[in-house]
């Protein structure tokens, strides 16, 4: 079983998706300003002040029963997590196998050479609109989060293995995501292209959705821990 998850997963644990239009991260920034390389190189410490506030925010939440019922899969199936997803929930709740497409914000670097960064980084309860980033021990350049931002490349062994996994799937999981950056989004149709199933788990219609094997109109966490009972019945 292969697992694609968005912002949706963890909606439930108390993270703002992106693009829910009341709630979503977006409704409140401009996306591109604080989530993109060229955001990041006009005002690093406006992107560095809204990335901490979001380090705090997931790292106060919880995994929910959706996390939980991906991990349980793996006593059953070969499970491969593929998430656009920058939080560690799916790792908290046990999954052993999690290909982070977009980066993960528990992990920081330099911007300038690169090296891994293991310093502290401050707590930060409440949004603040600048915080200046620290500065590399080795080379002085800013250090980043992990990120996938707009305008840059996905990590090409997340993605190796996110493909291996679609491709050698005897069923795909979308869900959570609205289906609408790429190349992730791409994943699911390559599952599609190639004849492997795919189940969309989402409240709302996406473009994934006319394509996909089955739709279920449901949340995360009302979906995924019955999934692997009714699994039978829904491919038939
Ligand atoms: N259960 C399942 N799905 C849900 C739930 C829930 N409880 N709540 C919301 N959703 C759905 C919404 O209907 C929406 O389709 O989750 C989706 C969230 O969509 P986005 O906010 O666009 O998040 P995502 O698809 O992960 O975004 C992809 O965009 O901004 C970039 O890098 C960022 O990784 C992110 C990427």
């Amino acid at each position: 079983m292969t697992v694609f998850s968005g912002a949706g997963i963890s909606a439930e644990s108390g993270v703002p998706t992106f693009r829910d239009v009341e709630t979503g991260l977006w409704a409140k920034v401009d996306p591109y300003e604080i989530s993109s390389a060229d955001g990041w190189r006009a005002h690093p410490d406006r992107v560095w002040a809204w990335y901490l506030w979001r380090h705090h925010m997931m790292s106060a939440v919880a995994p929910n029963n959706a996390h939980r019922a991906v991990a349980a899969w793996e006593d059953y199936a070969d499970v491969h997590v593929i998430t656009q997803n920058v939080d560690n929930l799916h790792e908290r709740a046990g999954s052993s196998r999690v290909y982070h497409v977009h980066g993960s914000l528990f992990e920081f670097h330099c911007d300038v050479c690169g090296s891994a960064y293991h310093g502290a980084v401050p707590d930060m309860p409440e949004p603040v609109e600048s915080v200046d980033p620290p500065h590399c021990d080795t080379c002085g350049g800013l250090i980043r989060p992990n990120v996938v931002w707009f305008g840059e490349a996905l990590p090409d062994d997340a993605w190796d293995k996110s493909v291996q996994a679609v491709v050698n799937a005897d069923v795909v999981v979308s869900v959570g995501t609205s289906s609408v950056v790429y190349p992730a989004a791409g994943l699911p149709e390559l599952a599609i292209a190639r004849g492997v199933p795919v189940i969309e788990v989402n409240p709302e219609e996406t473009p994934l959705s006319p394509s996909a094997t089955v739709t279920l109109r449901e949340s995360a966490v009302a979906a995924l821990p019955g999934l692997l009972q009714r699994l039978p019945v829904l491919l038939g």
